[in-house]
């Protein structure tokens, strides 16, 4: 209990969570947040707005419809996921129960410059970027992250949520994923992760030690920053094709112009200990993840051995 307390406690902290908010640490990863949501936000209203931005959104796209009327409020699929669309260009509904948005599309590497303005309660995935920046959890009626990527290990998602959205459940949902009646268990209505869930705590008495927030953000802008400039000083080496402004600084996919040389960079920087750089299988090429565990250093080691292959084959 004492464990569970205290990363709570950190979490709110770490992130000025308003204190009417409830904090929830369940499991089922970030995927089954794209059920429980709907299931539990939807109300007596039968429509949802989705911010289609890469592959994730789509994902929770999908899983929504299941369960609602879902209005694609706009979509960069068109030209492959390189951008947020204008907002000027969005379609918003005024009868939908909420307004959904990947705040970083982790296969995309696309990321939102600032939390979307919308008339519906707006809901966040920020599996892949909470904790690596801050957010305005005020601006939100409900943000949810598995902490596998800046938080800790799998087996643990926390769900941040305004109290006035925890009476909206459908009747169907079971009580193990209605947000309310886990609530009043405190996040125990059955038996909790509780090594990730300790782990969590660990990492957020790291990130406090760490400076906080603004700290892990200048941080990670550096990192980006010097992994983005050695892409674009590569003469067309590489290329990372999304718009400048919406570069992820948590994730960067990248392609080599000739990509009959992709396998051979993947095996000799694994040799050089850099490991995990293969591209996600949907869209290939390669990715290098800049999460809160990721030193500068690191990515120092990365680049250099980026110029260096660059010289040897470009
Ligand atoms: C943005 C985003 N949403 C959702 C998920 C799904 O998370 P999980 O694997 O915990 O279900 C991921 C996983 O990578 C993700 O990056």
């Amino acid at each position: 209990m004492e464990v569970a307390y205290q990363a709570e406690h950190d979490l709110r902290e770490i992130l000025q969570v308003p204190g009417e908010y409830k904090v929830l640490f369940l499991q089922g990863g970030a995927s089954l947040q794209f059920a429980q949501v709907p299931m539990n936000l939807l109300g007596d209203k039968r429509t949802a707005d989705y911010l289609h931005t890469g592959l994730w959104s789509g994902k929770a796209i999908e899983a929504a419809r299941r369960y609602c009327d879902v209005r694609i409020v706009a979509s960069s699929k068109a030209s492959g996921f390189d951008r947020i669309p204008e907002v000027s260009d969005w379609n918003l509904n005024s009868n939908a129960a909420y307004l959904h948005y990947t705040e970083n599309e982790t296969v995309h590497g696309v990321q939102f410059v600032e939390a979307p303005d919308g008339v519906a309660p707006l809901v966040c995935d920020a599996c892949s970027s909470l904790l690596s920046k801050p957010i305005d959890v005020a601006k939100h009626g409900l943000v949810y992250a598995a902490a596998q990527k800046n938080m800790g290990v799998a087996g643990l998602t926390v769900v941040i949520v305004a109290p006035a959205l925890l009476d909206a459940a459908q009747t169907f949902t079971p009580d193990i994923l209605n947000y309310a009646r886990i609530t009043d268990a405190q996040s125990m209505l059955n038996t909790p992760a509780t090594f990730p869930w300790y782990l969590t705590g660990l990492t957020l008495k790291w990130i406090k030690r760490s400076g906080g927030l603004d700290a892990l953000h200048r941080l990670n802008q550096a990192k980006a920053e010097l992994l983005y400039r050695t892409l674009d000083d590569s003469n067309g080496f590489y290329r990372n094709s999304v718009q400048a402004p919406f570069r992820s600084i948590n994730n960067v996919p990248f392609v080599l112009a000739d990509a009959a040389l992709e396998k051979t960079f993947v095996q000799q920087a694994e040799q050089a200990g850099l490991n995990g750089l293969k591209g996600h299988a949907s869209v290939g090429g390669m990715r290098a993840s800049l999460y809160n565990a990721v030193t500068l250093q690191a990515v120092e080691v990365l680049t250099d051995f980026m110029k260096n292959f660059a010289r040897v084959y470009g």
